[in-house]
């Protein structure tokens, strides 16, 4: 059984357009593998970007790479052991002569850890997460430390595009390393996030997503995010930003994605525990009732909108009492979907020294207990959809099933009949649910 629970896409989303497959011999060709969080998927898609300046081809496959980059997560360790082997795979493919280069970049790079994993494998290149140009060299290109900074847009062209407005982050949540290797919280002026999404929009771009790691936290010269966020609803047909923090969620934000036509009714708001007291040792800076206040506002401006969270099961110190709390947090907000962590201890955040380690099987029963309870509401919430005609946006198109994957206004997740391309819409009935994903029969328009 995996540790979270996806029922809103956060694994990695293609956004190569590149062609896959072999590359003639003589053309210099690269693979870029992404783990993570949407932050990676975008900084890949910069990196994607530099060796396409460079003149390498994208290829799918390790064995077709002369380089192989690998964007790591270094959020949990779970994340850490599939990079290993990745590592372990790259290495018997160099030992037969197939890939010439391999490059570490992203979180795991920025981490000590790294030191040990380019002594243990084969690595040619680690970056951390500030230096990224430095591959620019790396493949040949004029160093960019200037032209590349956090404010070179990704691929254009894309009919879904994201858009970084802030990076790293300001709080010290005791379990999380997104501090010590993205560092500290640094906004993107509002004129050049507006630049970059017009630009996007001009060039054919119909779906917009902000990022961020507390992307609610962005401020610049007076102005909050939920200024920014109106004004990107202004030039984007369609908008969407993750993750959010509780303590800098306004409700004016929360009313602006109920009235603005223009915003997914979905909003993705990490809670991590329901219990007062974990929030304190967590240090994430608000109580469970101001949390559940949030969310009350946040249904009334939306009633039909989708709500997500996070949560730790098992973070060191936490109680049969305080776990109840979670689950009883849990039935009130009535979330659409959630991602549940069990906790993983990161060296060098504060949890990874605390005592008081919930023993494994507790903390596997808690997970399975807050994954039940959430699957219940997310299916009963769904279900409500089923009868109601939705205008569906495509994200990804058809497979062999003749099934595409969607969106509705309302943020849920949607499976369609129709060979319509990503970034058009569609409007059809929904015909039935499950807890992650509802089914919709053939669109009427
Ligand atoms: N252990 C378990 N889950 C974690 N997260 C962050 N750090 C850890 C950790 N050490 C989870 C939090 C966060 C999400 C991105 O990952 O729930 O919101
Ligand atoms: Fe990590 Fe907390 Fe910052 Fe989120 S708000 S990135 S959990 S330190």
């Amino acid at each position: 059984m995996s540790s979270t629970t996806r029922s809103t896409p956060r694994a990695p989303i293609q956004l190569s357009s590149k062609p896959a497959g072999r590359a003639s011999p003589e053309s210099r060709t690269a693979c870029i593998r992404t783990f993570g969080c949407q932050m990676n998927v975008h900084d890949s898609d910069r990196i994607r970007r530099m060796i396409q300046d460079a003149g390498y081809a994208e290829v799918q496959h390790y064995e077709d790479a002369d380089l192989v980059i690998l964007n790591t997560c270094y959020v949990r360790e779970n994340a850490v052991d599939r990079v290993k082997g990745h590592l372990g795979e790259l290495n018997r493919l160099r030992r037969e002569g197939r890939v010439k280069k391999v490059a570490l970049t992203g979180c795991i790079g920025a981490a000590e850890e790294s030191a040990t994993l380019k002594q243990t494998y084969n690595i040619d290149l680690v970056l951390g997460t500030h230096n990224t140009y430095e591959l620019a060299e790396f493949v040949g290109l004029p160093t960019m430390r200037e032209t590349y900074t956090p404010e070179l847009p990704g691929t254009e062209g894309g009919h879904n595009a994201f858009v970084t407005i802030m990076t790293g982050c300001n709080y010290q949540c005791s379990y999380c390393i997104v501090p010590t290797v993205r560092g500290r919280m640094l906004c993107r002026p509002m004129g050049s996030v507006i630049g970059e999404v017009e630009r996007l929009v001009a060039g054919g771009t119909g779906y917009v997503t902000l990022l961020g790691q507390t992307v609610d936290a962005w401020r610049h010269e007076g102005k909050r995010f939920c200024d920014l966020l109106e004004a990107v609803s202004e030039s984007a047909p369609r908008v969407w930003f993750t993750t959010s923090h509780p303590s800098n969620m306004e409700d004016r934000t929360l009313r602006a994605i109920g009235e603005r036509d223009t915003i997914v009714k979905r909003l993705h708001l990490p809670v991590q525990s329901g219990s007062d007291r974990m929030l304190k040792v967590m240090h994430r800076g608000y109580k469970a009732e101001r949390y559940r206040r949030k969310i009350e506002v946040f249904r009334e401006a939306a009633p039909d909108g989708t709500l997500s969270t996070d949560i730790i099961v098992g973070h060191p110190g936490e109680t049969e009492e305080d776990h109840e709390q979670t689950l009883e947090l849990v039935e009130d907000c009535a979330f659409d979907a959630a991602y549940i962590f069990k906790f993983s201890p990161r060296r060098g955040t504060e949890a990874a020294a605390l005592p008081g380690a919930v023993p494994d099987a507790v903390v596997q029963r808690r997970f399975l207990e807050v994954l039940r309870q959430i699957e219940q509401n997310a299916f009963a919430r769904n279900q409500r959809k089923v009868g109601g005609v939705e205008e569906i946006y495509i994200r990804h198109g058809s497979t062999e099933d003749g099934k595409a994957i969607g969106e509705t206004w309302s943020g849920h997740a949607v499976h369609v009949k129709t060979d319509v391309a990503p970034g058009n819409y569609v409007k059809a009935r929904i015909e039935g649910a499950g807890p992650h994903v509802l089914y919709a029969g053939e669109p009427s328009g």
